[in-house]
């Protein structure tokens, strides 16, 4: 991968670097989405642009502002590349003089379907704009295009575009399959704003919009996947469920469901019942779940067992004692029959008022083929099953040997 660098002067200043960051590098920035994305603010909340008080950008986005952070320390690559092209030029090319690159402001954003930026210019003098996504593209649109020239800017994996912030510039609207939603598989940008050294003083920066963030600290990794092959492993659960026995639990947990383990010993019915399919997926589950937590995957003990919720039954918030990973797969649901739901281990936030907003639980609806793993000790439950349908799921907990 060589990084190509391409300066324009016409019809006004703008460097194009194609293949800005090596493999490496990529997968670094990957890590880093993957944290960031579920603390991503709606675009209000990220120092839009507005025209006459309309918030001109949707998508999501969040300001990066630790020092360690792997993002900022790699987005110097970007200001350090335009000092090279700065001095093959032409010493009169005046945006490239004395460009502040130790404090530019990092704000990454992530665009699906129906998102977009219309024409602005933003509130700051340079803009470096790099575009990311999961090859092969899942979207179409989301070109950037400065709009008073008429120019299209195709937006490339790992392509940087910077230009003079005050050239209005949009962001067509992106296009995305339904099933592709919701994945990061859409259009990640990492956006640099800075100034230049000599442009008055330093208050003009601090009256910036771009000045502080809020960053929420310790978030529980939790993983969800879809799985793809469901209606085959669905039919192998079909045909070996015959004649398992369900415990009713409603005595021994206070909640009102039955499960195919009363817990007087360790079992697994996934191995009880030879069910092949479901195990070979939850083990590619946990192997990518280990591998976004960095952590080394090694073999592992499994306990599982199926649950059964009829019309009126529940599940009161628990937890799975010492599992170092528990999980959920949804066998049989109307969408409808209960979510899961879990609590906030940071629930202390609430005591203080202001953190009303702070979500104490989060609730994952039911959808046939949906596998969900979390961390054992994260409290959890399921909502009374409102409906005729009956609600099975299959839970396992996983202990690392
Ligand atoms: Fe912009
Ligand atoms: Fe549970």
């Amino acid at each position: 991968m060589t990084t190509e660098i391409t300066y324009h002067s016409q019809p006004f200043p703008y460097v194009i670097i194609d293949d800005l960051y090596s493999e490496e590098e990529l997968r670094l920035i990957w890590k880093d989405f993957n944290h960031v994305y579920p603390l991503l603010l709606p675009g209000d909340k990220t120092g839009s642009a507005k025209d006459n008080g309309v918030f001109q950008k949707k998508n999501k986005g969040i300001f990066i502002n630790h020092e360690d952070n792997t993002i900022l320390r790699l987005g110097g690559k970007t200001w350090s590349l335009l000092n090279t092209l700065k001095e093959s030029l032409n010493p009169g090319e005046w945006w490239l003089k004395n460009i502040r690159t130790s404090d530019s402001k990092t704000l990454v954003s992530y665009y699906e379907d129906t998102d977009y930026y219309k024409a602005h210019s933003d509130c700051a003098e340079i803009t470096a704009l790099s575009w990311y996504y999961k090859e092969p593209k899942k979207y179409r649109g989301g070109d950037l295009k400065f709009t008073d020239y008429n120019i299209d800017v195709e937006c490339k994996n790992n392509r940087c575009i910077i230009f003079p912030s005050m050239i209005v510039h949009e962001v067509s609207e992106i296009k995305m399959n339904k099933g592709d939603m919701d994945k990061k598989l859409g259009r990640w940008t990492i956006s640099q704003f800075t100034w230049m050294d000599n442009n008055g003083p330093d208050e003009i920066v601090k009256n910036e919009k771009v000045t502080s963030v809020i960053e929420d600290l310790y978030p529980t990794p939790t993983y969800w996947s879809q799985v793809k092959d469901y209606p085959f492993i669905n039919n192998e659960i079909d045909r070996a469920m015959g004649g398992v026995d369900f415990f009713d639990m409603s005595k021994r947990w206070g909640s009102s469901h039955s499960t195919t383990s009363d817990f007087n010993k360790e079992v697994n019915i996934i191995e009880e019942l030879g069910l092949e399919s479901i195990r070979k997926e939850i083990d590619n589950h946990v192997r990518e779940y280990c591998a976004e937590l960095e952590w080394e995957f090694r073999e592992y003990w499994m306990e599982s067992w199926f649950t059964r919720y009829k019309k009126g039954d529940y599940s009161d918030v628990h937890r799975h004692g010492d599992s170092d990973i528990s999980g959920v797969y949804f066998y049989k649901t109307n969408g409808q029959d209960g979510d899961l739901f879990f609590l906030s281990p940071t629930a202390p936030l609430s005591i203080a008022k202001c953190y009303h907003q702070n979500g104490l639980k989060i609730s994952h609806q039911p959808q046939e083929g949906k596998m969900i793993l979390f961390p054992g000790w994260l409290q959890h439950g399921v909502n009374v099953n409102n409906t005729d349908n009956i609600r099975m799921s299959l839970a396992f907990n996983i202990r690392f040997i």
